[in-house]
């Protein structure tokens, strides 16, 4: 199938450019001892995964269960849920997983490490724990050496679980366009988490892992002294809320085909909007269209601007946020010059559970 015949909005992935990206991380990576564990929200497709694993990943991130699940399903076997998961069922339904792969998860609460404990040795299973340290995005994760250290003693202590290290995700610099806040941040953060783990040592605990970075800022750990696992997922496409970095690392390799609908003197519409691109972190932008005015509704887009598009010419539109786009569609058209070459499936769409 040519790309002109694609039925509009589709989600269409350049395959070359994102493997050039693939190559790219591993080439940062490269002789330190980081170990690349990308995340799986960016993209949500086991195809794409194993891509990244047979490029040397050691696992993969993900964020919910029902994601987990998708990735064990495709014969995933290292997977870090990088997020808590609470709820009875499901705490129950992450001690069975825990018997179909390795299988890492997040904590910040005693009460939790306990409820995983319990179901994990009456499934017979081992759940992996990294406690979460908040490290300034104020998300999860606990707030204090000592909050730390009582986790790690309980994970040490309790059946059925261990402490396996730290989850340290700095989200609130991962699209810091002030270069220099963004790296000194990171780097008080690393301070910060070296004497957290001199700490922990103190007390009788090692930390194997210290686990986090974004696409923003996985390339400013390539001399970490004490991160061990980069988490990044954007990378692959890069969409335009990263762009902005002008990191000069990555290229655009996600995009959506959308139709010009509608077309005026200073402006036209295409026929795709918040259904079909996210806006949630920027604006989407039609590739080489510098619009003096964008507007997004549900089901289109006005790009106001001196322009020559006529009714019926396809556009290629960058994502403002490419895994909130990937989310909502159920499969990629895979181009490669010029050609679909594949169409496979966001198998884990949806799958927020
Ligand atoms: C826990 C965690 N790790 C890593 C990332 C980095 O992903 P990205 O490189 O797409 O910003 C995110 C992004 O939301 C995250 O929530």
């Amino acid at each position: 199938m040519r790309l002109e015949e694609l039925e509009t909005p589709a989600l269409v992935v350049e395959k070359e450019a994102m493997e050039r990206n693939m190559d790219k991380m591993t080439e940062l990576l490269a002789g330190s001892k980081l170990k690349l564990r990308p995340h799986y929200k960016t993209h949500k497709s086991p195809w794409i995964a194993k891509m990244q694993l047979e490029k040397g990943a050691v696992g993969i991130t993900c964020s919910k269960l029902s994601e987990a699940e998708d990735l064990a399903d495709a014969g995933v076997e290292n997977i870090l849920i990088a997020n808590q998961v609470v709820q009875p069922q499901k705490v129950k339904k992450l001690a069975a997983l825990a018997g179909r792969c390795q299988l890492t998860v997040c904590v910040d609460q005693l009460n939790n490490i306990r409820d995983i404990s319990r179901e994990a040795v009456s499934a017979g299973t081992h759940v992996h724990c990294y406690v979460e340290m908040n490290i300034g995005m104020n998300r999860c994760g606990v707030d204090s050496f000592q909050e730390c250290y009582e986790l790690a003693k309980a994970l040490e202590e309790l059946p059925g679980v261990s402490y396996d290290g730290i989850q340290a995700y700095a989200g609130h610099l991962a699209h810091e366009y002030d270069t220099e806040k963004r790296e000194r941040e990171t780097a008080e953060n690393e301070e910060y988490l070296k004497r957290l783990t001199a700490y922990l040592e103190e007390r009788g605990i090692s930390t194997k892992e210290v686990s986090g970075a974004s696409t923003g800022t996985a390339y400013l750990k390539r001399n970490s002294g004490v991160y061990t696992e980069i988490q990044a997922g954007s990378y692959i496409f890069l969409d335009r809320s990263y762009g902005r970095l002008h990191l000069n690392l990555f290229e655009h390799a996600l995009f959506v085909m959308a139709t010009v609908i509608s077309s005026h003197d200073s402006y036209f519409v295409i026929d795709a909007g918040v259904k079909s691109l996210c806006p949630d972190q920027d604006m989407p932008a039609v590739e080489g269209f510098d619009a003096v005015e964008v507007k997004i509704n549900e089901e289109h887009m006005v790009f106001r601007g001196s322009h020559s598009y006529q009714v019926g010419d396809m556009v290629r539109v960058i994502p403002g946020h490419c895994c909130s786009t990937v989310n909502l569609y159920d499969e990629m058209y895979v181009v490669q010059n010029g050609r679909i070459i594949d169409k496979p499936a966001v198998t884990s769409r949806g799958k927020s559970q």
